[in-house]
């Protein structure tokens, strides 16, 4: 049977989307929000973990609940590198080990044990490998080499990682979800993007070409992606994104901009940040005015063209505003479709070839993937 739009946004540990995507490390916290001995509950491919950072530093990821009598451990005490349940004591290493049980018989504990998992911080994110086996090697990116400012977001959406994936793909849509931007001011939106893209040993390379300008960006397998970026104030940079969905209908655009500022410079760039954010602070949530856009009570072309999330906002009415459960047979796809088209033949390859016990393809990312910025 032919894979369909609910086998690719269905993310629990037994769905196909979701034995795949736990093949992959996954982005799951930003590092700088992750406080010594403050757990956090954390529900990631709709399950839920505790994450916490130890005393050594280290940042860890477990099961959500105590095994005695089911309390979060989200509420447990950080002592070392292990986690003390807050109700009766029972102490679980950060390999998952019960190592102590104080009100209990010596030599139970060592019998009980919750389900740890492996993590690694890299440039400012915390990631975990949520599947079974054998963590793959890291997938690194050299963009990060150079001196640069690191700005990491984890945006939480209410729409389906696919969607978004999707729409982050999809080059010809700024022309008309993004007019009244930045993107009609650098000229853009002038005409539209002649679009070429194919299949790599990493997932997609994707290239826009509007008149001299070219617009080169990467789709790499399963969720993640490195394109450019344009700001006002800062120009192109790097953009990495991984789509890490929480559950079936929601997830978490996990950012990382790479911007290649150093000294005053730098500080010019964060002081025009700051007053971003203040201005965000002024606003209504991003995602109040998509769901006013959806309901009927703005249009579109009403959203204040100073919010400083716009672009956003507009790609969430498009992404929340498509029906979760569809037929892909329903979808009417043309030549500008064709970045789209091709991200879904590659997922539904991968998706029956786990399903049928077929060959997946071995994903690389190659030294030196860069982006082209310009328009
Ligand atoms: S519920 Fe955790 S020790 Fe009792
Ligand atoms: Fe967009």
């Amino acid at each position: 049977m032919a894979i369909q739009y609910e086998d690719v946004v269905s993310v629990g540990a037994g769905s196909l989307a979701g034995r795949y995507l736990r093949m992959f490390w996954q982005p799951v916290f930003i590092g700088r929000l992750l406080e010594l001995k403050r757990p956090q509950p954390i529900k990631i491919l709709g399950e839920a973990f505790t994450i916490y950072r130890g005393e050594t530093g280290i940042a860890h990821v477990v099961a959500p609940r105590c095994p005695h009598r089911g309390l979060s451990l989200a509420v447990a005490r950080v002592m070392g590198d292990s986690l003390e349940c807050f109700y009766h004591g029972w102490t679980f290493d950060a390999c998952g080990q019960c190592v102590s049980q104080p009100a209990e018989n010596p030599g139970f504990a060592h019998n009980v044990s919750i389900k740890s998992y492996p993590t690694t911080e890299r440039n400012g994110l915390i990631f975990a490998y949520l599947g079974d086996g054998m963590q793959p090697n890291f997938p690194e990116l050299n963009v990060f080499s150079e001196p640069c400012i690191i700005e990491n977001k984890a945006d939480v959406r209410p729409w389906p990682f696919f969607a978004q994936i999707e729409n982050g793909i999809d080059e010809t849509h700024f022309n008309f979800a993004h007019r009244r931007t930045k993107f009609d001011d650098i000229g853009m939106n002038n005409g539209l993007p002649e679009l070429s893209c194919q299949e790599t040993a990493y997932g997609i390379l994707r290239i826009a070409k509007r008149g001299n300008a070219l617009r080169k960006g990467h789709y790499i397998m399963p969720n993640w992606s490195l394109s450019s970026k344009y700001e006002h104030h800062e120009g192109w940079s790097n953009h990495i994104v991984w789509r890490v969905p929480t559950d079936d209908e929601n997830h978490i655009s996990f950012t990382s901009d790479v911007i290649y500022k150093t000294g005053s410079e730098a500080e010019v760039y964060r002081a025009a940040l700051t007053e971003k954010s203040i201005r965000r602070d002024q606003m209504a949530p991003a995602i109040d005015v998509i769901r006013n856009v959806l309901a009927g009570k703005m249009h579109p072309d009403e959203i204040p063209k100073d919010h400083p999330d716009i672009v956003m906002i507009q790609d969430g009415v498009c992404c929340m505003g498509q029906p979760i459960r569809r037929s892909r047979g329903d979808d009417i796809l043309g030549i500008s479709d064709r970045q789209v088209s091709l991200l879904r033949r590659i997922w539904n390859r991968e998706l029956e070839a786990l399903r049928d016990g077929g060959t997946l393809k071995n994903w690389q990312i190659p030294q030196g993937l860069e982006t082209t910025r310009g328009v």
